[in-house]
């Protein structure tokens, strides 16, 4: 029987994390109808093609029809790369559907709030910005459930020196460490940060590397959920040197959580999640869980039109177990 569900519009779908976040939303909507937007047609419908229920359509951002027919609906739109025109939300603004920013640092998003307040009841609207498609944030919020206080969060996220995404995320990462200063949350203050910017972290293999502080959405979203006074999200790069073909874990999250606990009691935790598989793929991962809700496809309730993050739109244990059925691992209260 053919769907009744109008197509999600991927635009980026053809790229690195567009191709496996296909994938993955097929794996957990199999009668979602998905077209994908792109400039390059040819490859676009290649990608399509490996995909039941799937399309492709060519996209020019400089429009605001974004360049599609006029009949053409969508049930919502997933934007995989830095549309500095705005034009992909507006469009789905004005057809009145979910949409989803995925490549926003925190110093980015102040046109996409202004455009929001102006049109505060059209459309539910998605920061996806945060590091693997929010798979860091939800962990993190899960984790904070064993306290009834969280003092400090610091969340690391580390990959492989060779695991660069495609062209259009390493464009992004460039500009994430050139542009701004990381912000954090230090003992109660808002802080752009220009000391203490590296700090040694000890990895899941007990080998210690330089981690950096990030400028992602990753540590506003955590402050505003626990209410932390201290909060930091570091990025660390391993050495691809020597590793061979053991390449495992390829992408690691560690959280360190400290505050007093449901029994009362002063404490802190380490807590991982590895996953053997690339950076596009984990964050493909977290993108279509975030999507599936969104679109209220999970036997969830509609999500009505609003301003939302990962952990407000999110349940972070439901959707750390959604991760862990793809494959990411746990290691509780770990000692390093
Ligand atoms: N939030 C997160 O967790 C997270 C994680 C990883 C990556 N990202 C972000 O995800 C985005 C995609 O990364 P990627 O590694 O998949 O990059 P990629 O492999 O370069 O893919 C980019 C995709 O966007 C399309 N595209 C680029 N410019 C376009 C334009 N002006 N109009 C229409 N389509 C355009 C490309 O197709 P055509 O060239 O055919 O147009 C391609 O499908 C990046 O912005 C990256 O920063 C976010």
């Amino acid at each position: 029987m053919a769907s009744t569900l109008k197509p999600v519009l991927v635009l980026g779908g053809s790229g690195f994390v567009g191709t496996r976040a296909i994938a993955a939303l097929r794996r957990l909507q199999p009668d979602l109808p998905i077209t994908i937007g792109a400039r390059d047609l040819e490859r676009a419908s290649v990608v399509a093609k490996q995909t039941t229920l799937t399309n492709a359509v060519k996209v020019d951002l400089e429009r605001t029809s974004l360049g599609l027919p006029e009949g053409a609906a969508y049930s919502g739109v997933v934007t995989l790369l830095k549309d500095d025109t705005l034009n992909s939300m507006k469009y789905a603004q004005t057809h009145g559907v979910p949409y989803v920013a995925f490549s926003d640092y925190l110093f980015e998003i102040a046109p996409q709030v202004a455009l929001y307040a102006q049109n505060p009841a059209k459309a539910p609207i998605l920061f996806l910005g945060h590091v693997f498609g929010g798979a860091a944030v939800l962990a993190a919020l899960h984790f904070a459930r064993q306290f009834r206080t969280v003092e400090r969060v610091a969340i690391a996220a580390i990959i492989h020196e060779d695991d660069h995404g495609g062209p259009t995320t390493q464009t992004d990462v460039e500009r994430g460490a050139r542009v701004a200063r990381p912000l954090r949350r230090e003992n109660g203050q808002w802080v752009w940060a220009s000391t203490d910017i590296e700090r040694p972290l000890t990895m899941s293999d007990g080998t210690t590397i330089q981690v950096r502080a990030y400028p992602v959405l990753d540590v506003a979203s955590v402050a505003a959920a626990t209410g932390a006074r201290s909060v930091r999200f570091d990025l660390g790069v391993r050495s691809a040197v020597g590793l061979g073909r053991e390449r495992s874990p390829a992408v690691e999250m560690i959280f360190e959580i400290s505050g007093i606990d449901t029994a009362g009691s002063s404490r802190s935790v380490r807590h991982e999640i590895t996953d053997d598989q690339n950076l596009s793929t984990v964050s493909a991962h977290g993108l279509a869980i975030a999507v599936e809700r969104l679109l209220g496809l999970d036997g969830g309730p509609a999500v009505p039109a609003g301003l939302y993050n990962p952990d407000t739109l999110l349940d972070p244990t439901r959707a750390v177990e959604k991760l862990t059925q793809f494959g990411s691992r746990i290691a509780l209260d770990v000692v390093r």
